[in-house]
């Protein structure tokens, strides 16, 4: 299984996997409104030649004090039905959020499983100050640090792209 950034030619792969894991089209939508925007990542798992599973990071913004500070929002996360439960999502994440690192990102927020992603570090974001722009339970948004301490300074309401509103 190899991890490496979307190109052209897996667009429509991409959405497909998107589709088939949330069962409904609104990620693969999504993705397709964010795509192009910058900074982003979009990164693909591939066996066989085959797009199996896919992430995808935009910028969002803080709301409050936070200052100089590029953080960068994960999903969608997806992996084809048929591949889940063999590490192919966890490696998703690991490789993706080096790639992050590597780029020179703080950190990175998710809204999703509170028993998946703190196994990558990521902790309740209310614990460093942040806040969902969305109502939602306080153990689903999550915040990682990329650099260790980097958000000690920061607190206030962590606001998505506009194109996320479209996608309830
Ligand atoms: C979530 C998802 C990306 C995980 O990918 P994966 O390749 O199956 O993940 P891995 O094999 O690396 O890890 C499996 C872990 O994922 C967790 N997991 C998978 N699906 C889950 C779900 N629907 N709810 C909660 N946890 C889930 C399990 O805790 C499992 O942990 P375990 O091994 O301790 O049982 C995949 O199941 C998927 O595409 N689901 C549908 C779309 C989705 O919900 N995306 C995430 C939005 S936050």
């Amino acid at each position: 299984m190899n991890i490496r950034s979307e190109n052209t030619e897996d667009i429509a792969a991409v959405r497909q996997v998107n589709i088939a894991a949330f069962d409904r089209e609104n990620e693969a939508d999504l993705v397709d409104r964010l795509r192009g925007i910058s900074p982003s990542f979009s990164l693909v798992a591939v066996e066989s030649d085959r797009v199996v599973g896919h992430i995808f990071f935009s910028p969002v913004i803080v709301e409050g004090e936070c200052f100089n500070k590029q953080i960068l929002g994960l999903g969608p996360l997806a992996v084809l039905p048929e591949y889940q439960r063999q590490g192919i999502g966890s490696q998703l994440v690991r490789e993706s959020l080096k790639e992050c690192a590597r780029s020179g990102f703080h950190a990175a927020v998710v809204l999703g499983h509170p028993n998946f992603y703190p196994r990558f570090g990521f902790v309740p974001a209310s614990s460093k100050n942040l806040k969902c722009e969305y109502d939602v339970p306080d153990e689903v948004f999550m915040v990682l640090e990329l650099e260790t301490g980097i958000l000690q300074d920061c607190s206030g309401i962590v606001k998505y792209r506009s194109e996320f509103s479209l996608c309830a």
